[in-house]
């Protein structure tokens, strides 16, 4: 059990690891959005949040999905341990930056989901990128998973308030607020074309 193995070398030794993948990718988005900056390109990023996940939460994931909860399945199943969200404010730096990442040698892309080209069902949007990232330690060199998840600010808030609403539903949203949250999505999806419309002519203007 995982419970068992939390105070383990081993699950402390993969737990720095995910953290360690997690400081490297942090500092690669960083140096990127400052070097846009540095060439007076407008900064493709807004904000980036990053979290490990909680041994509380891998547990509860591992069972909602029917594995037993162990250390071994955790490393397997739970692509998220570490995760990464970068918020831009229009879709198209979604698409540079994840060339951007895409292209970095170290850097194994292992999945991608493109939620923007193909929303999910409920309307949710979102490039997805699961990647693996060394960690150079003082005798040896380890890889560890790192989901990215890249949206427009736009896109974030609709994936917070229908997070909320599946979190006090429990998953069940009645059927008109889950119709009134899809029509949410089609609007954010204009929103996020009209101002990279706007955006463009700006552009067009700049001195
Ligand atoms: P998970 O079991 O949720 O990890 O799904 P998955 O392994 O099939 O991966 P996917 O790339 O579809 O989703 C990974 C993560 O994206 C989730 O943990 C959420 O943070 C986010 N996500 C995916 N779908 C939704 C959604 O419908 N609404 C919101 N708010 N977030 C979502
Ligand atoms: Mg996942």
């Amino acid at each position: 059990m995982l419970i068992d193995k939390m105070t383990s070398y081993e699950f402390k030794k993969a737990m720095f690891l995910y953290s360690g993948a997690l400081r490297e990718m942090n500092t690669k988005i960083q140096i990127i959005n400052e070097e846009f900056a540095l060439k007076q390109k407008t900064n493709p990023i807004e904000h980036i949040k990053s979290r490990l996940k909680t041994p509380e939460s891998i547990i509860a994931k591992l069972v909602r999905r029917g594995y037993q909860p162990t250390f071994e399945n955790a490393l397997k199943y739970v692509d998220d341990i570490a995760g990464i969200r970068i918020i831009c404010a229009f879709t198209k730096d979604i698409y540079i930056l994840a060339d951007i990442i895409n292209s970095q040698s170290d850097i194994t892309v292992l999945r991608v989901k493109d939620y923007i080209a193909n929303p999910k069902e409920n309307g949710y949007r979102s490039y997805h990128m699961l990647v693996d990232v060394p960690v150079f330690m003082s005798d040896e060199m380890s890889k560890a998973r790192v989901e990215i998840q890249i949206r427009t600010i736009a896109m974030d808030f609709w994936a917070s308030l229908e997070h909320k609403m599946r979190y006090k539903f429990e998953s069940q949203i009645p059927e008109n607020l889950n119709f009134d949250l899809l029509e949410c999505a089609e609007i954010v999806s204009y929103l996020d074309e009209k101002m990279l419309l706007l955006n463009n002519e700006i552009e067009k203007y700049k001195v």
